[in-house]
């Protein structure tokens, strides 16, 4: 099979926002307890920190990272994660019915975040919580000492304030699971009073409102339009959720589903462009795709139910070279629609739906991990409308897809090709711009024969990004061929 792909530098759609490599940690199962903070383990740093997953992270170039739920977050009480340790209590979680020591809270999370050199991101508790306890969590982050909150920050060894730019009012508030649910009008005034509290603790930051949680949702854009309209220039960002999975074994129409992410994302866009029209808005909301990931064989009520348990290993979920594919496929339309998608968050980053799975001793990286940084370490730069020429099929819930997912961006002097073959078949390809291709920095590729193949501990090294041989460039054009069920990143040198 053949496909072309057109591309012009003057044909731009907009900056790819670095935050869109961002990451999720929640107080869930061994996420962050066994996951990335484990005093306990023989791979632990002073701080308790585990230094194989903190390299990992690193290698992963994430820019931010959402914390601390999630479900998580709407029975949570910051004030109980700080302080000293010993005086910290052990609660019971109810979103996950696990029990949470609170040994790892707000500094010990900002000290990660300053580790790995991204923003933290913090979600209030809208739940059980109130406007004045998110209020109170500002000051304590941002205010400099001589105020109450700030000063608990100082005496807890914090002098200069965190400065945490990004706050997301509440998660997930229109599902019935969620701690806290109510309707859209009721979430609406909460998260308006919070905010203006908020912000009137400090000015600068950033507030992203709580839209649906899965355009499966009854009341999916209602939500995000009556929450919009009521909370207004009080949020700047509308969060997007989104799990999808392969629970029919149904390949093809699995690696079509970035057709359903497009979909969600200029609906949900949609609807913030009414709101701004609407009511005359001086500025309008953007998207923040805060939870996005494959998730669908550790999901039953089983794998969630921690059963009052410390840190019990909840939906850790394998990943396999398709779901590496799917990953990639939402990186690519989130970079397709750079306008508008300006933050997001793949959920999670270890043990739960992560790309890093942990033992005491061990760190294992899977598919998801290599997708990822593939697309991560290539951030920056504009994204480029590319116009494809490609077979297609027909897709049994998505649609026609076309077998060449792609996306495209123009930094500097490079050019940076992301494209899938979705096919199990090979598939040419030839690239045709009106920019002079002077050579080949780098080409990777991540494929395999089987789209159920999986890295394990015994076998870490079963789907891992490798060198991408036969790149050619040729003038204004390049040309290559993609194996089957492969997703490759290719940076090409251009020409003054
Ligand atoms: O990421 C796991 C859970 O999925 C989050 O806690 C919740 O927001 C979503 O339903």
């Amino acid at each position: 099979m053949q496909a072309q792909l057109h591309v012009s530098k003057h044909f731009r759609i907009g900056e790819v926002s670095p935050l869109i490599f961002g990451g999720f940690l929640e107080h869930m199962g061994r996420s962050v307890y066994e996951g990335i903070y484990d005093p306990d383990s023989p791979l632990a740093d002073s701080r308790g920190l585990r230094t194989d997953v903190l390299a990992a992270l690193k290698e992963l170039e994430l820019t931010t990272v959402r914390y601390p739920g999630g479900n998580f977050t709407s029975g949570y009480h910051w004030e109980d994660g700080v302080g000293p340790r010993e005086k910290r209590p052990t609660v019971r979680d109810l979103a996950w019915h696990s029990l949470e020591t609170n040994q790892f809270g707000t500094d010990e999370f900002i000290e990660l975040c300053r580790e790995l050199e991204c923003e933290p991101m913090l979600a209030v508790n809208l739940g059980t919580g109130t406007p004045e306890e998110a209020r109170n969590w500002v000051e304590y982050c941002n205010s400099p000492v001589g105020t109450k909150y700030a000063d608990i920050r100082a005496a807890n060894g914090h002098e200069e304030p965190f400065d945490v730019k990004y706050w997301c009012l509440g998660n997930e508030m229109d599902g019935p699971w969620q701690i806290g649910h109510v309707p859209a009008e009721h979430y609406a005034v909460r998260a308006q009073q919070a905010a203006k509290m908020m912000k009137d603790t400090d000015r600068s930051i950033h507030t992203v409102a709580c839209g649906s949680s899965s355009p499966a949702m009854p009341t999916y854009l209602e939500w995000d339009r009556t929450v919009l309209e009521h909370v207004g220039a009080m949020a700047d960002y509308v969060s997007l959720h989104r799990y999808v999975g392969n629970s029919h074994d149904d390949t093809p129409n699995f690696l079509a589903v970035s057709n359903s992410i497009d979909k969600q994302i200029m609906a949900v866009d949609a609807c913030c462009r009414y709101v701004a029209e609407r009511h005359r808005l001086a500025k309008r909301h953007y998207l923040c795709f805060d939870e996005w990931n494959v998730w669908y064989k550790a999901r039953t009520p089983e794998h969630m139910n921690g059963r009052g348990k410390f840190a019990p290993p909840l939906v850790e979920e394998v990943y396999n070279l398709e779901d590496a594919l799917v990953v990639a496929g939402f990186l690519m339309s989130f970079i397709r629609h750079a306008d508008v998608v300006k933050i997001a968050n793949l959920a999670q980053l270890v043990n739960v739906i992560g790309p890093i799975l942990t033992r005491k001793d061990a760190m294992l990286k899977q598919s998801t991990f290599y997708a990822f940084k593939m697309i991560s370490t290539r951030k920056g730069g504009v994204s480029l409308r590319a116009n494809t020429t490609s077979p297609t099929y027909s897709s049994h819930t998505r649609g026609e897809a076309s077998y060449l997912d792609q996306a495209v961006t123009l930094d500097g002097d490079k050019i940076n090709l992301f494209l899938t073959n979705r096919s199990r078949e090979r598939l040419d390809i030839s690239v045709w711009t009106d920019v002079e291709l002077t050579g080949v920095i780098s080409a990777e590729i991540l494929t395999g024969d089987d789209p159920k193949m999986v890295n394990d501990y015994d076998s870490p090294d079963v789907v891992v990004t490798q060198p991408f041989d036969g790149v050619s460039v040729n003038g204004t054009s390049a040309s290559f061929s993609l194996p089957p069920l492969a997703f490759s990143a290719i940076t090409l040198s251009v020409g003054d």
